[in-house]
């Protein structure tokens, strides 16, 4: 199994701090790496971080992704973007599901799974993101949220193995600098692991961890046995604690 690192910006970074963390990030750039790398940033940045990528020389290792995407090909949806543009700009990933896609903009389940399924029908990889808040934690309700999640997210027809990741993203944990334990995300990881081998027989999806990972605590999470490297917010917009978890 690879392993993954995933920088979702979120709605930060200007053109000049990302020309800035592009520059810092290639003259440390490990030579060799068995870490797939990605960054999310803006919508509106996609093509400059492509660009950047391939002229300073790391966009063999590093891939480029959107936060988000509209399910349909086209049409009068504004302020939207579809698969199709991404793909066009140079988005090799998604991410759906976010829990600020859910919580803050209201997606529901079906929309969400409307998405995963318009990025897999075009060959966007998809990271279907998951996890419970605070409140359902505390009623004992985690997995069943999870796989409820799990189970809506990955309905559509054309779902395809080879083109989805799952992060899980307990929601209490997202920018709180409140990190599940190791124990607990493993908990919740090797679960998301046996439901995926019985969704996805002989496959193996990769899963990664994501609510407040940073250089301190990303050794421990990575190396539970069922999450296989992560999604990180704020410690993704510096390109030395960025590299720091890459290794
Ligand atoms: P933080 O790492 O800032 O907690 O954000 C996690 C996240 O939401 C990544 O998608």
């Amino acid at each position: 199994m690879k392993n993954y690192l995933f920088g979702n910006w979120k709605m930060n970074m200007n053109g000049a701090e990302i020309d800035r963390f592009f520059h810092d990030l290639a003259s440390s750039f490990p030579e060799k790496s068995e870490t797939v790398m990605a960054i999310f940033p803006p919508f509106v940045y996609l093509e400059r971080t492509v660009r950047l990528a391939k002229s300073m020389g790391v966009a063999d290792k590093l891939s480029i992704g959107v936060q988000n995407v509209h399910e349909a090909d086209k049409g009068a949806y504004t302020g939207e973007i579809s698969v199709e543009m991404a793909l066009d700009c140079g988005a090799e990933y998604s991410l759906i599901g976010h829990s600020e896609r859910r919580h803050v903009f209201g997606e529901s389940e079906e929309r969400i799974a409307a998405k995963v399924n318009a990025c897999c029908s075009r060959g966007l990889r998809t990271v279907l993101c998951v996890g419970e808040t605070l409140e359902e934690r505390d009623r004992g309700v985690t997995w069943e949220t999870v796989e409820r999640q799990l189970k809506s997210g990955l309905s559509g027809d054309k779902i395809q193995s080879d083109s989805i990741l799952v992060a899980y993203e307990p929601v209490w944990a997202i920018g709180t600098g409140r990190s599940a334990s190791p124990e607990d995300a493993q908990e919740v990881c090797g679960a998301i692991r046996k439901w995926l081998s019985g969704r996805f027989a002989g496959a193996t999806v990769p899963i990664l961890y994501g609510g407040s990972v940073k250089p301190d605590n990303s050794e421990s999470l990575f190396s539970m046995t069922d999450i296989d490297g992560g999604l990180v917010g704020g410690a993704s917009l510096d390109p030395g604690s960025f590299l720091y978890m890459v290794r």
